[in-house]
């Protein structure tokens, strides 16, 4: 173990201090002292002080020198009485486990989020790094509640050169996308109202929806046209439903897009009933052929559709930084964002304003999206060598995720439990729908970087998987 030249001098004041010989408030040596009677440097005598204080044995006081610290306070007696256990949802923290636990890079397909790898920490980090430079303490403030005006102006532009008219005025920006997604339901519903989303749909929208005290209806998602309409027209018809909480492009977890006839009917549906359109954008960036696919928002005239994203999934899940486009609801989004938290991050705000102006954002998108792609093609030959015959594994279009359906025959439960037991992480199907629908498929998210040994880890898997037939 590396060891330190003052710890000639503080493991001889720790020892007093131990046994006594050194008390509360009790001076100690002076630096030059110390120095002289060691042969240190200042800096090491320095040094050993400092760890002495982070210890918490030794205070400083200015010009007076160093005193043992006062310890009086460690002297009370502790308060006696047994806190309650905490009490934790168990459906909730099973989920919570389910997409977000971690094992190995070479086995865990769960969270559906860029890996430590995949992410552009060094352009973030440099980039962060000039942004405290050049703001200072003003990042100390509190930022407008809707958001810095040039990251909304930014922002609106990008949206513009993708078909839709935003004015930043309407925009907001928010604590990533959950956050985005409550401030758009509150706006447009009360508790006890109805909603549907796409189905199916991951746990984390499920989970805003029940806290807000909303009833949901779920709403297949469909594998050619993306989007069941003919179900929610009829949804619509029976059931007084406030809103569609929908991921058009590369919807998480299947990977579907929906066609632009399919946006368009989605759309001419929502206007007939008068039901809000919450498109989820997350995905859009991430697309593997030509261009950006076009978004429902882009087909609204008559201002139906709220539009929300983050770049929690394309730059990094750690920068809080969504935001969302209101609209006709801006009055309600606005007072919804302030009981929310007074400001994003001013630090992320910057940040993700200098990422964009300085087209970083889009030079990151180029390389990943092409990874992504890579993985995901990687990941499809093999899931579809080595699983059971009669298993479908959806091919994205963008995105991060597969969609895997096993044969109506296959043994699920013995599938999970050997999953479970050699570590290997899916995000079972169950996870997506408050029913239990979706028993036979999991997801497979190729987020992470993909090494020749998580390809065996799938072959094998793929291969046991055989024998639970
Ligand atoms: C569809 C969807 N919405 C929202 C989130 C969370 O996004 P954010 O970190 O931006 O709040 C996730 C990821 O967990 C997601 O998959």
């Amino acid at each position: 173990m590396k060891t330190y030249k003052y710890e000639a001098f503080t493991a001889v004041i720790e020892e007093q201090i131990r046994n006594r010989i050194l008390q509360s408030g009790d001076k100690l040596p002076s630096i030059r002292e110390i120095k002289a009677k060691y042969s240190l440097s200042t800096s090491s005598v320095q040094n050993g002080f400092e760890y002495l204080i982070i210890k918490g044995l030794v205070e400083s006081s200015p010009r007076s020198g160093y005193f043992v610290a006062d310890k009086r306070e460690e002297n009370i007696p502790e308060f006696r009485t047994k806190l309650p256990p905490v009490v934790r949802d168990e459906v909730f923290m099973k989920n919570m486990l389910l997409t977000s636990k971690r094992i190995s890079e070479s086995s865990s397909f769960n969270t559906a989020v860029p890996g430590d790898l995949l992410i552009p920490q060094k352009l973030i980090l440099r980039t962060m790094q000039e942004v405290i430079r050049e703001k200072g303490a003003s990042l100390l403030r509190y930022y407008p509640s809707n958001g810095l005006e040039a990251l909304r102006k930014q922002i609106a532009k990008q949206m513009g050169i993708y078909g839709c008219r935003f004015n930043p005025d309407e925009l907001i920006i928010t604590d990533g996308a959950l956050q985005a997604l409550t401030i758009a339901l509150t706006s447009v519903t009360r508790a006890g109202d109805v909603v549907a989303v796409d189905s199916p749909c991951v746990f984390s929208i499920l989970e805003v929806i029940a806290n807000l005290g909303l009833k949901v209806i779920e709403v297949p998602v469909h594998y050619r046209s993306g989007f069941d309409t003919d179900y929610f027209r009829k949804v619509c018809g029976e059931n007084n439903v406030r809103a569609l909480i929908v991921t058009p492009n590369f919807h998480n977890p299947t990977g579907i897009m929906m066609s632009d006839d399919t946006k368009k009917e989605l759309l001419k549906i929502a206007e007939d009933h008068q039901i809000c359109i919450i498109e989820n954008d997350m995905y859009s960036d991430l697309y593997f052929e030509e261009k950006r696919p076009s978004s429902i928002k882009s087909f609204d005239e008559k201002g139906w559709v709220i539009m929300y994203s983050s770049f929690s999934k394309t730059l990094a899940p750690g920068i809080r930084l969504g935001w969302l486009c209101a609209g006709q609801f801006y009055a309600r989004a606005e007072r919804a964002k302030f009981a929310l938290g007074r400001s994003v991050s001013p630090l992320y705000q910057e940040l993700i304003l200098k990422l964009l102006q300085e087209n970083s954002y889009e030079r990151h998108l180029r390389s990943f999206r092409k990874k992504l792609n890579q993985q995901a093609i990687q990941l499809l030959e093999v899931l579809r060598k080595s699983f059971p015959e009669g298993s479908y594994f959806h091919r994205p279009q963008g995105g991060y995720s597969i969609w895997a359906q096993m044969p109506e025959n296959m043994d699920m439960k013995r599938f999970h439990q050997y999953c479970e037991k050699h570590n290997i992480l899916f995000t079972p199907g169950n996870t997506f729908s408050l029913t239990d629908k979706y028993d036979h498929h999991f997801r497979v998210v190729f987020a992470e970087r993909i090494t020749p040994e998580s390809l065996q880890v799938l072959d094998k898997t793929g291969t046991k998987a055989c024998e639970f037939m």
